[in-house]
């Protein structure tokens, strides 16, 4: 089985030449206020753009601000209500002067999409203490400066929903990547751990654990998937691997009320990969 090729632009540009969006009675997140870290590519910009057809008010965040201020100001010509701010989640100032930028602009903040992340793979014989911050840092530490923002915002307007980005390697183990797998396994327990301690404030919270997606992560600087990568199709029992809007589709439904019985929980959004 193969799905519709789409198309990656390492530039970071959105490709759509319309974003449309839904009528209002159809709409899983209208006028709802989210934050999306590491929206300018890859997954991100496919969550904000689904986001925005699914009516919501969109802070993109990221640290290559070219990219997020274009695709801000296209989303604005589409219609959408969309705006950039800088924000290097690894800094602790970057992200208190955005969350507060965030509450004066919209009022409010009802999604938190934690999902900048990246992956530099090594065997643990070659890998570097320098990596291990690295990993840890930008998906573990990074992931809450972020909540520690967030949710005072949350407590005080009366609940909000934050989905936590993980992996396959949250619950799996791989050859090559024992750093990336300890963060994103420790994603999933800050997921756990934070579902106890944030539902009574009626803050729910998930992990979405992708499979293997088709975006820069994945692609060498030509614009070539790694070597190896589309082999993976062939572990998957779906046979074919993901684009980011496949993964997209599922954060907008973790962040509606449509899973509003719905927390704590990891969920992988990998054709069926890990069982
Ligand atoms: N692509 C995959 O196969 C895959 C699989 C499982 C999980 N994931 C996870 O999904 C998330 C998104 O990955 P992607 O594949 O879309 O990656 P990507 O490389 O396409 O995009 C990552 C985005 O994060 C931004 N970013 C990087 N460092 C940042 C920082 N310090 N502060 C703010 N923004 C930063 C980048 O500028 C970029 O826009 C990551 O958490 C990743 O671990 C990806």
């Amino acid at each position: 089985m193969n799905i519709d090729k789409q198309e990656y632009d390492r530039t970071g540009k959105i490709l759509s030449e319309k974003i449309e969006i839904k009528p209002e009675s159809s709409r899983l997140l209208d006028n709802k206020v989210a934050i999306i870290t590491g929206a300018n590519l890859g997954i991100g910009q496919a969550c904000t753009i689904r986001f925005i057809q699914e009516g919501a008010k969109v802070i993109i965040t990221d640290i290559q601000d070219e990219i997020g201020l274009s695709n801000a100001e296209f989303i604005r010509s589409c219609g959408g209500e969309c705006a950039y701010y800088h924000c290097d989640a690894f800094n602790r100032n970057d992200v208190k002067t955005t969350i507060k930028g965030a509450v004066e602009k919209y009022g409010r903040i009802d999604i938190l999409v934690n999902n900048a992340g990246y992956n530099t793979p090594a065997r643990f014989e070659e890998a570097t203490p320098s990596q291990f911050r690295q990993m840890v840092g930008i998906h573990g530490l990074a992931h809450c400066y972020m909540i520690w923002e967030v949710y005072p915002y949350m407590k005080e307007q009366g609940g909000g929903v934050i989905l936590e980005f993980g992996s396959k390697s949250t619950v799996k183990s791989s050859l090559r990547d024992p750093f990336y797998c300890f963060a994103k396994a420790g994603v999933g327990q800050l997921t756990k751990c934070l579902n106890l301690e944030l539902g009574r404030d009626n803050i729910r919270i998930n992990c979405i654990g992708p499979g293997a997606v088709f975006t820069g992560m994945t692609m060498t600087n030509d614009g070539k998937p790694i070597p190896g990568f589309e082999r993976m199709a062939d572990f998957s029992p779906r046979g074919y691997l993901a684009w980011p809007k496949e993964i997209a589709k599922t954060v907008a439904w973790l962040c509606s009320n449509e899973s509003d019985y719905v927390s704590g929980q990891i969920l992988c959004a990998d054709g069926g990969l890990v069982v």
